[in-house]
């Protein structure tokens, strides 16, 4: 069994050298909880300028520049436009860490101007919308990379070690997805649960997540059907919120929602998410291929990681055998990993490390999860040429 876990194994010893010489100068969008992350990420960069920072909330960019210690920083913008306008910043990039409902208009304003965009997850509330931020990304030429830094991970990494290496021969169905019995997110506010922001609930939110965990492992095919499903049962009751009942008042998402879709190359991918259920789990993660099949203990999924040992099932000389593969605790900051790797594309290293053209895909799973739930039965994913 040594020689399979070998055959896996990475060296993590070698660190690249960053020319601090031009330093790529950054503004963040939105300055909210996961702006933090990417504050915290900008000051392990020493290539990179944090010059500028807005949000629709007056005074708000200005506290969180001062909470994080930052020098020079304007913040004194009414909304992204303004600050993305502002020429005197000679802005190389920006960070767009705004609710899901502004991420589109607010990547396709930054692309427009020239600028390059690191995009939090998911890239944003449906199809439509992700295909004009191709077209805007095209027509620019500039990087886009979506913040899907689970990606990083060792043991994401291992499950695309697993799938690529041909072990499971070929893949014919997934199974994905996790969850929450409790939760919500709303501890900060109701960003996440209205329509007008979050415009998708668990299903953008964590679901996102379990998607890109499998569909990068096997290579994105593309989306061809899709049967959704969506609920709000927990979201809309009063009493889910001790405290605050008038939440249920404004939830106008999903809390879970599951999709039966069928991939390029015969592969069927049966998903679900819950922000809420009288469930533990919804089922751990299995990939199964003709050769072996992989299973990924569930997690609540809140972002991508694995929930212990995976196990490859398979056959050596006939014989039914199991190959566990330990948890790897790496140390690998994946928040710095996601702006280092969006760094090094900006400078012309690399090519964008989460590319649109795959997350497109995530995208037309989400939205068309969300359609058909809508229209009650099974739907055909088209996307357009961008
Ligand atoms: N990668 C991760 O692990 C992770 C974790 C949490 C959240 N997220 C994602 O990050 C995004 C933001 O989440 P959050 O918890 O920080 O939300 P939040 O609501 O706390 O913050 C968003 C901020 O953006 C501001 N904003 C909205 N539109 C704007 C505009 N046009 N110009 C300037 N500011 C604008 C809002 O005023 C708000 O302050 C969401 O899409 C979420 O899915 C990612």
């Amino acid at each position: 069994m040594a020689n399979i876990l070998d055959a896996f194994k990475e060296d993590h010893t070698k660190k690249a050298e960053v020319d601090v010489n031009k330093k790529v100068r950054i503004g963040i969008i939105g300055t909210g909880w996961i702006a933090d992350a990417h504050a915290n990420a900008f000051k392990q960069m020493p290539d990179l300028e944090l010059v500028a920072a807005s949000d629709l909330i007056p005074g708000k960019a200005a506290a969180f520049i001062k909470k994080h210690g930052f020098e020079n920083v304007k913040t004194d913008y009414k909304n992204h436009l303004e600050m993305i306008n502002d020429d005197s910043l000679a802005l190389d990039a920006v960070s767009v860490c705004t609710y899901n409902c502004q991420h589109a208009v607010c990547t396709i304003d930054a692309l427009n101007k020239g600028l390059h965009v690191l995009l939090e997850k998911p890239m944003c509330v449906t199809l439509e919308e992700a295909v004009e931020i191709c077209r805007a990304e095209k027509k620019s030429g500039k990087i886009l990379s979506i913040g899907f830094q689970p990606r990083f991970d060792e043991n994401m990494k291992m499950v695309k070690k697993i799938c690529q290496s041909g072990i499971l021969g070929k893949i014919y169905y997934i199974q994905t997805g996790g969850g929450r019995r409790r939760g919500i997110p709303t501890p900060f506010g109701t960003t996440f649960i209205e329509k007008e922001t979050g415009g998708i609930g668990a299903l953008g939110d964590i679901g996102c997540y379990s998607l890109d965990m499998v569909l990068n492992a096997i290579g994105y095919p593309k989306p061809l059907t899709v049967t959704g499903y969506k609920s709000d049962f927990f979201g809309k009751d009063p009493n889910y919120y001790p405290g605050h009942p008038e939440y249920a008042e404004k939830f106008g998402v999903d809390d879970f929602a599951a999709g039966f879709v069928r991939l390029e190359g015969d592969i069927i991918l049966d998903f679900r998410i819950a922000w809420a259920m009288n469930l533990d789990t919804p089922g751990d993660t299995i990939i199964m291929g003709t050769k072996g099949g992989l299973r990924i203990p569930s997690t609540e999924c809140w972002n991508g990681s694995i929930g212990g040992p995976m196990t490859i099932y398979h056959e050596v000389s006939g014989q039914q055998v199991q190959t566990q593969i330990p948890v790897l605790n790496t140390p690998v900051n994946c928040f710095q990993t996601k702006v280092r790797s969006f760094l090094d594309a900006c400078k012309g290293l690399c090519s964008s490390p989460v590319p649109s053209s795959e997350i497109i895909y995530n995208q037309a799973i989400l939205s068309g999860i969300a359609k058909s739930a809508e229209l009650g039965h099974e739907i055909e994913i088209e996307i357009p040429e961008i």
